[in-house]
């Protein structure tokens, strides 16, 4: 069934999905799908905060070397540039727009994070993601010009290959039109068509067995990029955030990194700090150094988790501060003013993905990208706290106002063929695609986690190789499903982070070889596929 095209068609509604949907419902009609409830997003869980110069005593070139330094030599100089000084832009925006920041007789209170040599992070307390997403929303619901259809699952961006086209990596001029949709309330899918399309799917933290996202983070925008044959570029680098709460039978919840801004102290089993072994930042040291150091402590002593301690700081400061944090631990029969909170790394971030230029454009003409979807070359190889939320924002302001620019002469085709679903039967083998994906996260999590090797990569690839091949079968046999398309994308993005991963012979930033344990002086390029 296909609906009235839109001018521009948003696939998720994270903080980068909701910018750019308000800027460009200036220059048009927008559709926002997105696959569960509205705010069911990483921007909705992001506790630490947001970066940005505020302060007198930070400069812009400060913040700019703090990230160019923690992305260890692959940063793109001039996307860093942008977010830093767009930072304060984006900061004021967000305020006129009803944000509610923590601040401190009127001025704003700013935090530290590990990599930052100043204290720039703009919180809402713990819960700074969830700030961002309902004043976004809100300011959404109050405009006309977008529509938001909540449970909507992106299948596939159309492009010419749903013409009969053949679309190749080298096919030069390629162009989308928009996405098959699942509409999960009536089982149908439907085929949205846009004159511009962004992807904002966020992350795929879902790849692995222990990770700070949330079950919708299962690559899905990279997965479809890379189907519809876009660039995507150096998926290798996979953040694991050093903290989360030692739980062995539940997700990973985040212990924030400002518990360390704020003096929390690494300890491993026998009460000893040992950070400042590892590097003379210590706790503040950037989170690959922090993760890598907790694995080492781990893996050289065979205990289960460290702790941080922060039962020396102050237990009124620490209740104010950090809400969230405090109650869920106390959940767990932690009361952190008092005991020290167990805690282990977790996949958080994924620093590659849909590569785009400086304003949000993918190699497929009207195809955007935006959020941690998108590699935009900010990050480089390691991404430096709290400049996650900024990148979304700032990006998704710039690839709005392009798409706006570009919708003026799109043209989309006559007809648009139905999504095919004959030959396929209702879902059969649920067991199956359960399974499947914990295995999937269980070989992920084990061969291509904070420390790998070329042996441990093979490894992976045969073993993803056999998944592939057997989820393609179902994949061929039923009707779509959701869990079938997010197992589905869940196998080609571990693909591709496993092939970026055996390209890369050196160590650098988030990824480290014990085959190449050094970083090349001469291997400073992206890791390009596609
Ligand atoms: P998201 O916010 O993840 O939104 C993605 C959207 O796409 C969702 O609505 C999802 O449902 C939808 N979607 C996905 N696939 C489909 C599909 N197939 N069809 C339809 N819809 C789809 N960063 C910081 O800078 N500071 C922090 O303090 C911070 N803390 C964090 C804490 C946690 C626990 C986590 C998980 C992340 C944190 N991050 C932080 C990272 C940051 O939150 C994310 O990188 C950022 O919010 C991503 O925003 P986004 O809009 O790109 O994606
Ligand atoms: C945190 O609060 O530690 C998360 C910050 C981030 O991911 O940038």
């Amino acid at each position: 069934m296909i609906a009235k095209p839109y001018d521009f068609l948003v696939i998720g509604s994270g903080c980068a999905g909701l910018e750019f949907a308000l800027d460009a419902a200036q220059h048009g009609t927008v559709a926002i799908i997105t696959k569960k409830n509205k705010a069911e997003s990483n921007t909705n869980y992001a506790q630490g905060g947001i970066a940005s110069v505020i302060s007198s005593d930070d400069s812009f070139d400060q913040h700019i070397e703090d990230t160019l330094i923690a992305g260890a030599g692959l940063c793109n100089p001039d996307a860093v540039d942008l977010i830093v000084r767009e930072g304060p832009g984006i900061i004021r925006e967000l305020i006129g727009r009803g944000a509610e920041f923590t601040s401190n007789n009127g001025m704003l209170d700013l935090a530290r994070e590990g990599g930052h040599g100043r204290n720039r992070i703009i919180h809402a307390r713990d819960a700074t993601g969830r700030e961002i997403e309902m004043t976004l929303l809100r300011a959404v619901e109050d405009n006309n010009n977008i529509t938001m259809l909540e449970h909507h699952f992106a299948i596939e961006v159309i492009t010419e290959h749903h013409l009969g086209r053949d679309v190749t990596r080298h096919t030069e001029n390629k162009h989308c039109f928009g996405a098959y949709v699942l509409d999960t309330n009536t089982g149908r899918v439907e085929t949205i068509l846009a004159r511009a399309t962004l992807l904002a799917t966020g992350g795929a933290g879902r790849v692995y067995l222990h990770t700070t996202n949330p079950e919708i983070a299962t690559g899905d925008g990279i997965a479809m990029a890379y189907r519809a044959k876009a660039r995507v570029a150096n998926m290798e680098f996979i953040q694991f955030h050093p903290t989360t709460l030692y739980t062995p039978d539940s997700d990973s919840f985040l212990i924030s990194e400002a518990v360390r801004g704020h003096g929390g102290i690494l300890k491993n089993n026998d009460g000893e700090a040992f950070m400042s072994s590892y590097d003379d930042r210590a706790e503040l040291a950037p989170r690959d150094i922090v993760a890598r150091a907790i694995d080492d402590q781990l893996k050289k002593r065979g205990d289960e988790c460290v702790f941080l301690d922060v039962t020396h700081l102050h237990e009124k400061d620490l209740k104010t501060n950090f809400p969230t944090i405090y109650s869920t631990c106390l959940e767990y029969g932690i009361d952190i003013t008092r005991d020290q909170i167990p805690v282990v790394p977790a996949a958080h971030y994924i620093c590659g993905g849909v590569w785009t230029d400086l304003d949000g454009a993918t190699t497929i003409h009207g195809l955007f990208a935006a959020g941690e979807v998108a590699c935009t070359g900010v990050h480089g190889a390691n991404r430096l706290a709290s400049n996650s939320l900024l990148e979304a924002l700032v990006f998704a302001k710039r690839a709005a106002a392009s798409a706006a620019v570009y919708i003026k002469t799109a043209e989309l085709p006559d007809t648009i063929p139905d999504w095919d679903d004959s030959g396929t039967s209702e879902t059969e083998e649920w067991i199956l695609i359960s399974h499947n994906k914990k295995e999937l996260q269980q070989v992920m999590w084990d061969y291509v986690g904070i420390v790998r090797s070329d042996l441990r990569l093979e490894r992976a690839f045969r073993r993803t190789r056999l998944l592939y091949e057997e989820v393609e079968g179902y994949y061929k046999r039923n009707a779509v499903s959701v869990p079938l398309c997010q197992l589905r994308n869940l196998i080609a993005v571990s693909y591709i982070i496993i092939r970026s991963a055996m390209m890369r012979k050196e160590s650098r930033g988030l990824h480290y070889s014990t085959d190449y344990p050094a970083t090349s002086t001469q291997a400073r390029n992206d890791t390009v596929i596609g």
